[in-house]
Order: C-alpha cells, then sequence, then structure tokens
C-alpha cells in the first residue's frame, strides 16, 4: 500500500467527492453530510441515480466473471477503485481463481483509508493498492509491475472513472498508454456515463454535481465505443450496462424498468 502522509489527515468532508457520494448511492456509511446531501440532491433530480449505481456494480461483477471463467484472465488493474463494498473485485476472482492478482488504484484518501478491505485476498493470489491519480498512468504502470506481469494478460478495469475524467484532461491518451503496456490477451473492461438514453435527467444530474464542485461528462455512443478503437469487442459490445450479459448475474435484485445511462464494454488487445 503506498501514501507518503496518514490519509485521515487528507480527506476534505467540506466538499463531497465522487468515491463517497457513490458509497451513498450504493447505501454505504463512508460518507459525510456533504456527500450525502449531494447525492439526495441528486436523487430528487434523478430517482434513477442509486440504482445506475447499483447496476454499474454489477457490471463489474458479471464481467470479472466472465473474463475469470471464460477467458482464463488471472491480472487485474482496476483503476478508480472506489470505497469498498462487497463483494469487491478480487473477491469475484479469487473466488473461482485464488491465485488472481489485483492492482487496485484510486486517488481519494477516502479509498486510501479503507484500503484494508481491498488486501483481505487469498495467500494464493496477490491484492495491492497504489493511491495515484490516472492523469498519471506511468506512475501507476511503474508501481503495478511490482504485482503484476505485463507480459501475461492483464484486464484493466476503468470502471465508472472516464466520466470524472474529460477527454481535455487525458482521458483518451491515458487509456491508450495503459492499453499500450499490456500484453496480446489483455482486455478494457469500461463503463461511463451517457446521455444518449436519458439527456433531460444526465444533463440535470450533471449541473447538480457542477454545484457540487464536481465536474462530470457524459459520451455518447460512438464516443465510448473510440475509447475500445484497435480492441476486439466482446459480444455484446458497447450496451446500457443494465443489459451486458444478464445471465451472469449472480445475487442481483431486480432493477426495476427505465434505461440505465451507462455504457459498459469489454474489448480485447490482440
Ligand atoms: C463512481 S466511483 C466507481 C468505483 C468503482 N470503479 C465501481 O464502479 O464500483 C469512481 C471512482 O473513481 C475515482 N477517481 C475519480 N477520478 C480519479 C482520478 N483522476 N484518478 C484516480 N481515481 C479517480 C473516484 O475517487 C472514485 O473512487
Amino acid at each position: 500500500m503506498t501514501g507518503t502522509e496518514p490519509a485521515v489527515q487528507r480527506i476534505d468532508t467540506s466538499k463531497p467527492h465522487p468515491a463517497r457520494v457513490y458509497d451513498w448511492f450504493l447505501g454505504g456509511k463512508d460518507n459525510y453530510p456533504v456527500d450525502e446531501q449531494l447525492g439526495r440532491q441528486i436523487t430528487s433530480l434523478d430517482p434513477g441515480a442509486p440504482r445506475t449505481a447499483r447496476a454499474n456494480r454489477w457490471f463489474m461483477q458479471r464481467a470479472t466473471r466472465m473474463l475469470v471463467r471464460e477467458s482464463g484472465i488471472r491480472q487485474f488493474l482496476d483503476v478508480g477503485t472506489g470505497i469498498p463494498t462487497e463483494p469487491n473485485l478480487h473477491q469475484i476472482a479469487q473466488s473461482t481463481a485464488p491465485d488472481a492478482r489485483v492492482v487496485y488504484v484510486d486517488n481519494d484518501p477516502i479509498v486510501l483509508a479503507h484500503a484494508a478491505a481491498l488486501l483481505r485476498g487469498t495467500p494464493e493470489g496477490a491484492t495491492e493498492y497504489l493511491q495515484a491519480d490516472a492523469r498519471e498512468p506511468l506512475t501507476i504502470l511503474q508501481q503495478a509491475a511490482r504485482v503484476l506481469d505485463f507480459d501475461r494478460p492483464i484486464a484493466l478495469s476503468l470502471i465508472a472513472l472516464l466520466h470524472f475524467i474529460p477527454d481535455e484532461d487525458g482521458a483518451r491518451e491515458l487509456v491508450d498508454t495503459l492499453i499500450d503496456a499490456l500484453a496480446p490477451g489483455s482486455c478494457l473492461v469500461l463503463s461511463a456515463m451517457t446521455a444518449d438514453l436519458e439527456p433531460e435527467k444526465v444533463a440535470r444530474g450533471i449541473a447538480a454535481y457542477a454545484a457540487g464542485g464536481v465536474t462530470l461528462v457524459a459520451r455518447s455512443h460512438a464516443e465510448v465505443s473510440s475509447i475500445f478503437k484497435g480492441l476486439e469487442p466482446m459480444d455484446p459490445g458497447i450496451v446500457s450496462v443494465s443489459e451486458w450479459h444478464p445471465e451472469l448475474a449472480e445475487g442481483e435484485t431486480p432493477l426495476g424498468e427505465g434505461p440505465v445511462s451507462l455504457y459498459g464494454g469489454v474489448g480485447f488487445k490482440v
């Protein structure tokens, strides 16, 4: 685990943070009144917001299951991990493959403060947490190489991360840099917010986040697809996360009617 000063001293409770608002949506307890306030405000504008968070979390679970069980992936680099919510990615992967190796990365000190839960993996496998910014992919690659073998396939998971990073801040370059470092047989697992399906609701959500000081960017289907350029898409391509391999669901409760405004997909490096 890396971090140069006690995490608790760096947690800013005066303004909302994406990881903590997301934790509130998921019914977690690791958030502060400012996060709850923004979460409630967003929910008043878009009552489906907590449901979107659940659907996204389940996409991560289904994609991880699919990759471990059917694609033989044993290594994961999960950037933008969030506050631990069970089951975490390593628990899903290691329940099928105890030797799976997982490196988690987030830039929010509250995630570092809870990283111990991310490090309780199997003795045969490995889990590591890096406190780092996705916009510094070379730092991530250098540190992740202590745990992951970059000569073998790795699943790079960027789940509900890129809508916090506009293209002007290097979203595309960071993805390209990370993918370039991966061996053939590796893959990108990605989910990202879209305004394609419910433009007005999503615009209201973006405005509420902006009022809380958090920049969010929605991407069209064409824009999300272009992030996968050069990769071989896995069926069914880029779809709403709730429609991605529903047959792999385990322990999911009914989501209810209506679209989920997050695209998700998996693409392989050949
Ligand atoms: C909505 S949460 C998603 C958590 C988890 N991936 C999931 O889908 O359940 C987004 C996470 O991305 C992290 N994040 C946002 N910008 C980041 C950046 N520039 N570098 C690293 N992490 C970032 C936030 O701190 C937060 O934990």
